[in-house]
């Protein structure tokens, strides 16, 4: 069932990942990227819909020419992606990938499966180079084995939302990454 905006409202959130924190590391990938792929073509593709806050930043902390685009993703039935791992492209990239370093942005990784199946496909289309950049590494919970270039945090295994990332659609806005009070996953 749906949480409603009451419930939304009266959730009690605590800090996973500050502002400040996320905003310095931020600042290194894009560092490390400007370094990385200097002097390079890139193509930052972001896996909607979390993964959008990250990119932006990312892109403001970017010292190098780049493109972004987009694409979409989601399970063949509800609750389906994590048990097998089948995913299904509901929004494809409008650009040719052909020959081009494209370096996917990520939100999370958490089974793996949406990312081994975007990578299989758009290795299909021959980029030059595919890489990876996540914010979130939730890699106790991994089933696909996925390669990972560039990560921001390791985190436990706990239900976070925040910064682009979810509860029941809602709290993406945060600037920071929460986890629920009441979360018994959440520990004491
Ligand atoms: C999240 C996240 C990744 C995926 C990771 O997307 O953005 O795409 O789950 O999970 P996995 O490693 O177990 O496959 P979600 O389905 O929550 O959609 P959203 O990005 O629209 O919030």
């Amino acid at each position: 069932m749906a949480i409603t905006l009451e419930q939304v409202a009266k959730t009690s959130i605590d800090t996973l990942i500050d502002e400040a924190a996320l905003q310095a590391r931020v600042r290194e990938l894009g560092e490390q990227l400007s370094r990385d792929y200097g002097g390079q073509d890139l193509l930052l593709v972001c896996i909607l819909r979390g993964g959008v806050m990250f990119l932006t930043d990312l892109m403001r902390q970017l010292s190098i020419p780049h493109n972004i685009d987009f694409m979409a993703v989601a399970s063949y039935e509800e609750g389906v992606r994590q048990s097998d791992g089948m995913v299904r492209i509901t929004m494809d990239l409008l650009t040719d990938i052909q020959g081009r370093n494209v370096l996917l942005v990520e939100d999370i990784v958490d089974t793996g499966h949406t990312l081994s199946r975007v990578l299989d496909l758009l290795g299909t289309r021959l980029p030059a180079s595919l890489r990876v950049c996540c914010l979130l590494d939730k890699h106790e919970r991994r089933e696909a084995k996925v390669p990972i270039d560039y990560i921001g945090f390791q985190i436990p295994d706990k239900f976070v939302f925040g910064y682009g990332l979810d509860m029941d659609q809602y709290w993406r806005n945060l600037p920071y990454i929460g986890v629920a009070r009441s979360d018994p996953a959440s520990g004491p």
